[in-house]
């Protein structure tokens, strides 16, 4: 198991979610700025443990309009440790988009599996993995081919027409990702219904029974988190690694300030 950053975290990890169209360049150096204090002797204090990229097409990054999505995984210094994240469904997209991820300098790489707009799932990539464990399987074993030394995430969610993580974590176990996060929806739920955070503490202890000589895959769970306090509650409650927080930060630059107290 390739754990890289992740092994250099403390407990609970707190992640800023992607969000395609919100989580741009200027967004992520906001709240890597405001998210942290800084104290009397000059060192700095909270922000959030780990940052990732809104997602880019595996498919784009391979094609001739290339140039056109490099932008996205444009980033600087003081969003580190910063991973970039892929959609797509072609294992061989994820190998170079890997290598160019490490050209380029990131922390981690992490496969989208939970994105359930229409003109994803068509192409057989995000949520519509869900369906599909032995490309999924396919496709990590390719992207850590290309990471090297990078550790390789997924994220996803808890099924795709019905909650079944019971199967879907198993499957994405076996191949042996750095960490899972798990939204606690199914693709058919959209963002409408409150987040299941009971599947997510399954999903955790899944990981935990799955736990080989080469390690165990960390868990985060993610959907609906208000602030830090619930988030460390929740990471507690359900035996998790860490929650990585999306809308709840929306308005509030500030929102990862006091990660330290917890
Ligand atoms: C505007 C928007 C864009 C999103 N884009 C992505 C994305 O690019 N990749 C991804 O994995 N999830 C994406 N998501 C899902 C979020 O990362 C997160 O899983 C979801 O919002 C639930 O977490 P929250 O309740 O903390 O927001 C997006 C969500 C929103 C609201």
């Amino acid at each position: 198991m390739v754990y890289g950053f992740w092994k250099q975290l403390k407990k609970p990890i707190f992640a800023l979610a992607p969000m395609a169209d919100v989580t741009d360049a200027a967004f992520r150096f906001i709240i890597a700025k405001y998210g942290k204090f800084i104290r009397p002797d000059g060192t700095t204090g909270g922000g959030p443990d780990v940052i990732w990229t809104e997602f880019v097409s595996s498919d784009g990054l391979c094609s001739e309009g290339r140039e056109v999505l490099l932008h996205n995984l444009r980033f600087d210094k003081s969003e580190r440790p910063i991973v970039a994240q892929f959609f797509g469904a072609t294992p061989e997209h994820f190998y170079k988009c890997a290598l160019l991820a490490r050209e380029l300098g990131f922390d981690g790489i992490d496969i989208n599996m939970g994105c359930p707009e229409k003109n994803v799932v068509k192409q057989g990539a995000g949520a519509a993995l869900i369906k599909n464990p032995a490309l999924a399987k396919r496709i990590i074993a390719e992207t850590k081919r290309g990471a090297g030394p990078l550790p390789v995430s997924v994220k996803t969610r808890i099924g795709f027409d019905a909650k079944e993580e019971l199967l879907w974590i198993p499957a994405l176990l076996e191949a042996e990702p750095a960490c899972i996060i798990v939204h606690g929806r199914t693709k058919k739920e959209m963002s409408i219904p409150p987040a299941d955070w009971e599947a997510i503490g399954r999903a955790a202890e899944l990981a935990k029974n799955f736990s080989s000589s080469s390690g165990r895959t960390l868990i985060m769970g993610n959907g609906d988190v208000i602030d830090l306090k619930d988030a460390a509650e929740k990471a507690a409650r359900y035996g998790l690694d860490g929650v990585m927080i999306g809308r709840g930060i929306f308005g509030n630059p500030w929102f990862f300030r006091n990660a330290d107290v917890f």
